[in-house]
């Protein structure tokens, strides 16, 4: 990977002012970093042409296949600075895999393991000033892939890019840890049976948004939904959810139309190692309002990178409302958060080696 790159000594001066102010706050995927990291993709070629550069506007011709078909896929990460100043992301490898995963859904190359770590490995390094100390924040990585060959028939595209391109973050909530109220959607499906449920595409996410302005409208952070039936638990808008019971049990849906979560499968490993049992499977709504109601179920969070861990007070509907808006954080959910933080900010040794110094 090639880069010339050079500044005046007053260019590179309103650079640092810029950057230092940026991340004294650096809200959510508002701010990005000074490089990208490109690789090119021909059914004929494979991928070559791995490189950093500038961080810029891409020129695209108007009939590239992803502004027609929304073939693209992405994925969420995290670049952590500890303490001693080194900087670490979480399972770098879980991402790489799960973004394979939604690259054969979505019709798109696979893009080799090393390939994918490299490249976040490449950008962190360059942009290494952006990775924000103190509290929660961070360095957002966000990898995807788009479909860039110019051609309108609908086929999978021959000429594919995957970039990634990086961004300080604070709390994705404006609240930060603060629980928040979830709207239920009872209109509109996230996924169906056989379809892209699974697979970390754009799509499923321009699917949620008209819901979540329901969402915003009636004072959630989040929608809920469910599967086609209208009975079980699905996923939020950007995130995974799980139930606490009163015995300790974790539970979280089981269903092959919702996003395989990193940090969900941690919080559960993390969940398991410290005793309490993890039961995924097909979770229904009536359970989790029943469970309220009789104190068997006492605890709601939602998961995921941008999210971490956020408890969930309560889940908002036209007919009902399950749990108390004005619910404090439950103890499981906030030793989960503690537990986790800890780990990737190397405040607690990593028992599962998931950390990777960058
Ligand atoms: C993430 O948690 O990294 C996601 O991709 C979800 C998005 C809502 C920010």
């Amino acid at each position: 990977m090639t880069l010339s790159f050079t500044l005046t000594r007053n260019e590179r001066l309103a650079e640092v002012s810029t950057r230092e102010a940026v991340l004294t706050d650096p809200g959510f995927g508002k701010h990005f970093t000074d490089h990208m990291v490109s690789i090119d993709w021909t059914i004929d070629e494979g991928w070559h042409g791995h490189r950093v550069e500038a961080y810029g506007p891409l020129q695209m011709d108007p009939a590239s296949a992803v502004l027609h078909y929304g073939q693209e896929i992405f994925e969420g990460m995290k670049a952590y600075r500890r303490a001693d100043g080194s900087v670490w992301t979480f399972r770098p490898d879980q991402n790489a895999r799960r973004m394979q995963r939604s690259a054969e859904r979505l019709a798109l190359p696979q893009l080799p393991e090393a390939d994918f770590v490299e490249a976040v490995r490449q950008l962190v390094q360059i942009d290494e000033a952006w990775v924000p100390s103190g509290g929660e924040n961070s360095l957002y990585l966000r990898p995807f892939m788009i479909a860039n060959e110019v051609f309108l028939g609908v086929r999978a595209a021959q000429t594919v890019r995957f970039m990634v391109i990086a961004s300080p973050a604070g709390p994705y909530f404006a609240g930060g840890v603060r629980p928040v109220s979830i709207w239920l959607s009872r209109e509109y499906n996230r996924a169906g049976r056989g379809g892209t449920g699974a697979a970390k595409c754009g799509g499923n996410y321009a699917a949620s948004l008209l819901p979540t302005q329901q969402a915003v409208a009636n004072g959630c952070a989040q929608v809920l939904f469910l599967n086609e039936e209208g009975t079980d638990l699905e996923e939020l808008g950007g995130m995974n959810v799980v139930l606490v019971r009163s015995d300790g049990t974790l539970i979280t849906p089981d269903s092959d139309s919702i996003l395989d979560g990193v940090t969900r499968n941690s919080l559960l490993q993390l969940a398991e190692d410290a005793g309490h049992r993890v039961e995924r499977r097909p979770v229904t709504l009536a359970e989790w309002r029943d469970g309220v109601a009789d104190g068997t179920v006492t605890e709601a969070f939602a998961c995921g990178t941008a999210a971490v861990l956020t408890p969930i007070a309560a889940l908002k509907s036209p007919e009902e409302t399950i749990g108390d808006p004005d619910a404090p954080a439950g103890p499981v959910a906030l030793a989960l958060r503690k537990q986790l933080t800890d780990i990737q900010y190397g405040r607690a040794e990593d028992p599962h080696g998931w950390m990777v110094q960058l």
